[in-house]
């Protein structure tokens, strides 16, 4: 799915502004991150509850699974406070993935969710879906963790690890702030917004 919306392509386009600072960026990464868990959190199941008003016993809601945000380290860990600042209840999970920028394959360094995930909203975080290796990866590790109701949640996406990574899950919903051209020969997506674990992090 594609986030149609005027001030994610705004923000969407700081990100891709060689000129903005770690500082805009990060804040225009929250930004966008608030309105994707807005988008994404509209298909959540609720339980009708009862809940006691100053006057009287009425109708409420709370969600009937736990949320639990699942960011790829490095650059996944930006888009966390905007999601929490929606679903602050959330529980969070952590994938450590680093792409060797040689072969373009991802290695595995760090894994940590809350054990049993079939019953609840899984979302993996990551800002660039590239050639795929790195989601899919994730999204392997998930899957054997229980996980069910899996949402990929990126900020830019290009077609080819779109591909990769529907052939290999083809069950996954994918969103994505904007779809971009192609990857150059060094796997980074084009036209893209450079290193977002770099950008994120100022470690340019
Ligand atoms: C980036 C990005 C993804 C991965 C995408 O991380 O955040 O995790 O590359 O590439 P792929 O789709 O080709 O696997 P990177 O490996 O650079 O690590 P970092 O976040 O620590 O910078
Ligand atoms: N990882 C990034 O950070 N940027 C790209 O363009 C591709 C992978």
């Amino acid at each position: 799915m594609l986030l149609e919306h005027p001030l994610v392509k705004k923000d969407i386009t700081v990100l891709r502004d060689k000129k903005t600072n770690t500082e805009m960026f990060r804040a225009a990464v929250t930004r966008i991150s608030n309105v994707m868990a807005v988008e994404i959190s509209t298909s959540f199941s609720l339980k009708e509850i009862t809940v006691e008003t100053p006057l009287e016993k009425t109708k409420g809601y709370r969600l009937q699974q736990d949320v639990v945000l699942i960011p790829v380290l490095r650059a996944g860990l930006g888009m966390v406070d905007g999601f929490l600042q929606i679903i602050p209840d959330a529980k969070l999970g952590h994938v450590g993935l680093e792409r060797n920028e040689a072969t373009l394959q991802p290695n595995t360094y760090y894994l940590k969710t809350p054990k049993n995930l079939s019953k609840a909203e899984v979302l993996l975080l990551d800002p660039m879906l590239a050639t795929g290796g790195s989601a899919s990866a994730a999204i392997t590790f998930l899957k054997k963790r229980g996980a069910k109701n899996l949402v990929f949640a990126c900020l830019l996406a290009a077609p080819e690890g779109i591909k990769k990574l529907l052939s290999e899950h083809p069950d996954l919903i994918i969103f994505s702030a904007a779809l971009d051209r192609q990857l150059n020969k060094k796997g980074y997506i084009l036209p893209g917004l450079g290193d977002a674990g770099d950008r994120t992090f100022g470690t340019l």
